[in-house]
């Protein structure tokens, strides 16, 4: 990858850019160091065949989904329509998982859950400690305010307070049984990917909004200065992952 673009060069990449489907991001080549935990792995883990789930802000259900075939019925809301249309058609051939519009507040959700989902989206923990069966729990990976720490200082985006703390979990009547973080090198390996990914990125779907801006080289090139090397652009991941017990 060079770290420095004509806005004819990019141009001609993003007419040749499809665009994201749903919360689908494994066309990129990307690498990423080793990290703590896998959140599906550590979901599993409180997974059994009788379970209830609430996935929240669950995009296209592509990871929901994954998880259908150890639990017994699940719900996945989003708050956009288009991502619920896609979720029910990734879903056709599962029979125990619906799919419904609604907000993290999870207004007219009657039901109660075994186990409360929410990966990269936002949440209520007054709707989820409301929709928790006693003894339930509630998992959330966030996206951490670190994060693509460089693409964010391209782009002038302040730094925000911390995504998500044990004091805001503590108040709202859950316990906690575990809080970790990790913070670690991420590298887009191609131009491809790169647009890509900046490309499907808005401000109601993640916590930054290149969509738009990438569409100016100018932008771009300040993106790539002094953070290309021989594998990439090379940004950061920071993430949380939190579970709760009601
Ligand atoms: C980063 S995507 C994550 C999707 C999915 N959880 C995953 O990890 O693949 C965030 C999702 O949250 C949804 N979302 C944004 N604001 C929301 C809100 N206030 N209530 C419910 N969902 C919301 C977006 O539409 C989007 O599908």
């Amino acid at each position: 990858m060079k770290d420095k673009y004509t806005q004819q060069e990019l141009n001609g990449i993003l007419a040749n850019t499809s665009q994201r489907q749903g919360w689908d991001f494994s066309s990129m080549k990307t690498w990423r160091a080793p990290v703590d935990w896998d959140y599906l792995e550590e979901v599993k883990k409180y997974l059994n065949p009788s379970s209830s789930v609430l996935d929240i802000g669950t995009g296209g259900g592509e990871r929901f989904i994954q998880l259908s075939n150890i639990f017994k019925n699940g719900l996945g809301v989003d708050i956009d329509p288009k991502m619920i249309d896609i979720a029910r058609q990734n879903a056709h051939a599962v029979d125990n998982v619906e799919f419904i519009v609604s907000s993290e507040k999870l207004a007219r959700i009657e039901k109660d859950f075994d186990l409360i989902l929410n990966r990269h989206a936002p949440f209520n923990l007054t709707a989820i400690f409301n929709h928790l069966k006693p003894g339930g729990y509630f998992i959330t990976q966030q996206v951490g305010e670190n994060n693509m720490q460089n693409v964010k200082k391209a782009l002038n985006q302040k730094h925000e307070n911390p995504t998500i703390t044990k004091n805001e979990i503590l108040k709202n009547g859950l316990s906690i049984v575990s809080f970790q973080e990790y913070d670690v090198e991420y590298v887009v390996k191609d131009i491809e990917s790169l647009i890509f990914w900046l490309k499907a990125l808005d401000m109601l779907h993640a916590d930054i909004a290149t969509n738009k801006a990438i569409d100016n080289v100018e932008i771009l090139n300040a993106i790539l200065k002094g953070n290309v090397d021989e594998g990439g652009f090379v940004t950061n991941e920071h993430r949380y992952l939190v579970i709760a017990e009601n």
